[in-house]
């Protein structure tokens, strides 16, 4: 299976993924600027991967500046506050950061643990979640899933789309709905792209679509990613995740988050403390004024469970993270 990120031959290998799903195009980054750029123009996203490209980010900036401390922690700092809102990548820059004292092969030698721990936490998710899923909705569950949480924003494989997959190969998944994910389409774009390269079928709805369907009885759990899950079991997520939480509780089916480990953050009290990403207006219009958060905070009493790689935490029975 391809990988998103990789560092191959010196440089930060990514699919960029905003040429997805015209063209597959591999980058090649070299520089700690480049791969800024790569974060915040979203050619490569996805909590999981913003993570694994902090830590080749650190290795990259090593690499370059290694007898210049301020230099490094400058790039340092750069990198791990290229877009806020997911923990993992600010985790990701800093554990790599810790090794800087001990060279650029120790830097570079942890990066590769963090994107080889992704692969390993991916593989464990896919089978607890469709376990889960199986246990909750019964054989053959219609699925609603949003944004994108496939291999393209982890490593391989993916959280949420994980399961789906995983659903899928154990044949007991009867149809995925793909939410369509404004502004920048990555429901429609890569969610959809990722399920016709698994052969899994599929239909993409707009956003505000997805609680309509519910309450029509057409949807039996609602299956996304995280981007940060704080102590209380508050969600941030991409935005119009809360519309489909809502949605879910409305129509008495499970909303279901499926996240790694590296993406609980229980320095976090709850979605209040977390900086939500404002991308400007351009994304949104090119012909007046806008207001585009590109995240929202799920209240922890709209989930019913949270999937990491070592644990089923049961929120609607009280449990925490
Ligand atoms: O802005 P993006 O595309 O980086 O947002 C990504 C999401 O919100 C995903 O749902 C989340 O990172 C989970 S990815 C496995």
């Amino acid at each position: 299976m391809m990988r998103t990120i990789d560092w191959v031959n010196g440089a930060v290998e990514i699919i960029d993924q905003t040429a997805l799903p015209g063209e597959l195009r591999i980058l090649r980054l070299h520089t700690v600027g480049e791969l800024i750029a790569a974060i915040q123009s979203l050619a490569v996203r996805g909590a999981p991967a913003l993570g694994v490209a902090g830590g080749f980010g650190v290795a990259l900036a090593a690499r370059v500046h290694g007898d210049d401390p301020a230099a490094l922690a400058l790039a340092v700092r750069k990198i791990e506050s290229a877009r806020p809102t997911a923990v993992n990548l600010a985790r990701g820059a800093q554990r790599a950061a810790v090794l800087l004292p001990h060279g650029p092969e120790a830097v570079l030698t942890e990066a590769f643990a963090i994107r080889d721990e992704e692969i390993v936490a991916s593989q464990a998710m896919a089978t607890l979640g469709a376990d889960l899923v199986v246990e909750l909705c019964g054989a053959r569950p219609r699925l609603l899933t949003h944004c994108n949480t496939g291999g393209l924003a982890a490593v391989t494989i993916g959280t949420a789309l994980g399961v789906v997959g995983e659903l899928h190969r154990r044949d007991r998944l009867a149809g995925v709905i793909a939410s369509e994910t404004r502004p920048l389409l990555q429901g429609a774009r890569l969610t959809s792209w990722e399920l016709a390269r698994w052969g899994i079928e599929h239909r993409v709805a707009v956003d505000s679509a997805g609680p309509f369907l519910m309450a029509r009885g057409e949807v039996d759990a609602v299956i996304l990613g995280a981007d940060r899950i704080c102590a209380n079991g508050d969600v941030i997520n991409k935005i119009g995740t809360y519309s489909h939480a809502l949605g879910a509780q409305r129509a008495g089916i499970p909303f279901l988050v499926v996240a790694p480990e590296s993406t609980v953050d229980l320095d976090t009290p709850s979605g209040a403390q977390v900086e939500i990403e404002d991308r400007g207006a351009g994304e949104v219009t090119a012909f007046g004024d806008a207001v585009n958060p590109a995240f929202d905070i799920t209240p922890h009493d709209l989930v019913t469970a949270i999937v990491t790689d070592r644990r089923v935490i049961r929120v609607d029975r009280g449990e925490k993270p």
